[in-house]
């Protein structure tokens, strides 16, 4: 039989989740209901013409407990949703950023089994990053549930603290947008040279794509592919002297830092990130 699950808000995160969910290539073995919890019906539509897909627009309509329910909503959010969940014996997981696990334990109960998690929008495709943390460790049956809903959604692993999370969301959680706002650099660079909008845009994406992909096929260090590109006195090394000019590495440094940052802020305050 296959699993149940509550997905508490479908906006970004919550659909990108369902969409990975819905495309899996064991979909209909893995997955046996998906109840999308939303104030909007207009979110969920688009995933609607799956049978196994059903809105309702509050926890009181569930017709039974899900083997897990899911919150992607937004911090701010959370103090007063999670109230609602307190009756569900059931396992629990949140991507929402920066709350630390005792928030849960404060506002849905001390005894309540919850996961942390960090996932990324890639997941949608199933190349997604995605942390975990739980105060304790979980059953066998809670480490199936947990492996059910995340196997083949990209590159998972565990953490220890709330504070390693925090990190997470500013590197994998974040990164995404960190890498598309480098294709829009190098798209409107290649725009600057003459060429067309469109050209410009796919040149950009598949070089990054090319080069992921190949950074993570070949089994060298980035340093080394990157060696192999630049040559004494060629092309490549002066766009790349023109880079370390900038000093990207410390941009990226300080860039990460200041969304781990944020996180830590997030735990006490109701923002988004
Ligand atoms: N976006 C990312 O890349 C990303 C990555 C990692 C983690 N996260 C985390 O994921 C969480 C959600 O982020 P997001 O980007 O998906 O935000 P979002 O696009 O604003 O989605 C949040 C959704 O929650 C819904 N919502 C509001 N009140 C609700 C309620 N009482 N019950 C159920 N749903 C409710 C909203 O519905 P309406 O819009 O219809 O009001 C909205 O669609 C955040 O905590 C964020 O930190 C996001």
């Amino acid at each position: 039989m296959g699993l149940s699950i509550a997905l508490v808000g479908c906006g970004a995160m919550g659909s990108s989740l369902l969409k990975g969910w819905l495309t899996l290539s064991d979909t209909k073995e893995r997955f046996a209901n998906f109840w999308v919890i939303a104030p909007h019906r207009e979110k969920v539509e688009p995933f609607l013409k799956d049978p196994r897909v059903a809105w309702i627009p509050s926890p009181v309509q569930l017709p039974q407990t899900p083997d897990l329910i899911l919150f992607a909503v937004k911090p701010y959010h959370l103090a007063d949703i999670l109230p609602h969940y307190k009756a569900f014996n059931t396992l629990f997981i949140s991507v929402v950023s920066g709350k630390p696990l005792s928030f849960y334990e404060t506002h849905l109960s001390p005894s309540s089994l919850f996961v942390r998690t960090m996932p990324n929008t890639p997941v949608s495709i199933h190349q997604g990053a995605i942390a975990f943390l739980s105060k304790f460790p979980l059953s066998s049956q809670n480490k199936q549930k947990l492996e059910s809903c995340f196997r083949g959604m990209g590159f998972s692993f565990w953490v220890n603290s709330d504070d390693d999370l925090d990190k997470v969301t500013a590197l994998t959680g974040s990164g995404p947008a960190y890498v598309f706002y480098m294709i829009e650099a190098f798209a409107q660079a290649a725009e600057a040279l003459g060429f067309s909008k469109e050209t410009s845009l796919q040149m950009a994406i598949a070089t990054f794509e090319g080069a992921s992909i190949y950074a993570r096929q070949s089994g060298q260090s980035p340093e080394s592919l990157r060696a192999q590109v630049i040559s004494p006195h060629g092309t490549t090394v002066e766009a790349i002297n023109v880079l370390e000019r900038g000093d990207l590495y410390h941009l990226m440094e300080e860039a990460v830092k200041a969304a781990y940052k944020r996180a830590k802020e997030l735990a006490h305050e109701g923002q988004n990130i």
